[in-house]
């Protein structure tokens, strides 16, 4: 059974996230979306709240698992005895940090493999930032995140 994670920081997750899950999801048996719990970011939501809006977005994949981690990501993927780490690439931007991150992990343990998807380029110009941004400034952003996440991001900026 292969099992692979896919890491982030998920503040919030996008549609072009979910993209990469459900490609994921074809390739493999599990997939388990984890979120750092530590990412060297400022995040809007806490992790209680980026995990439940993960599972709301997700429940409906049935080989997808939700959930996160401390510490380094390669020793996440050996604890829950994955394969491999999932990234996306969405432009040669992605490209310069993934590249120095995947090598590390695999100095770092070799039996773990990233494995790098690329999203629908309709998606190539969307992340998380740009989904807080608007947020604050009341655009809509229901065509770019799930349901779970446009409800949360009005309770948030709702004042
Ligand atoms: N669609 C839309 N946006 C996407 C995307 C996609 N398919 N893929 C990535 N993004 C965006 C994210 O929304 C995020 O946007 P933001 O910076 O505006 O918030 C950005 O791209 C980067 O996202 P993410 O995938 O969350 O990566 P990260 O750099 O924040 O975190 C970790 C990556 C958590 C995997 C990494 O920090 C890590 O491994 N930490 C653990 C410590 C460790 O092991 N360190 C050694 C690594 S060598």
């Amino acid at each position: 059974m292969a099992k692979v994670i896919y890491p982030g920081t998920f503040d919030p997750i996008t549609n072009g996230h979910i993209d990469i899950i459900k490609r994921a999801a074809e390739l493999f048996d599990e997939v388990i979306v984890t979120v750092a719990k530590n990412p060297s970011k400022t995040c809007l939501f806490s992790i209680e709240e980026r995990i439940q809006m993960l599972k709301e977005s997700l429940k409906d994949f049935e080989k997808v698992r939700v959930d996160s981690f401390d510490g380094l990501v390669v020793d996440h993927a050996k604890q829950v005895g994955a394969v491999g780490i999932i990234r996306g690439l969405r432009a040669v931007s992605d490209f310069e940090y993934e590249f120095q991150m995947a090598l590390m992990n695999r100095k770092l343990s070799s039996g773990i493999t990233t494995i790098f998807l690329m999203p629908h380029e309709k998606y190539t110009y969307l992340n998380s930032t740009i989904i807080r941004n608007l947020a604050q400034f009341k655009s809509d952003v229901s065509d770019f995140v799930p349901q779970a996440v446009v409800r949360k991001l009005k309770e948030k900026f709702s004042h």
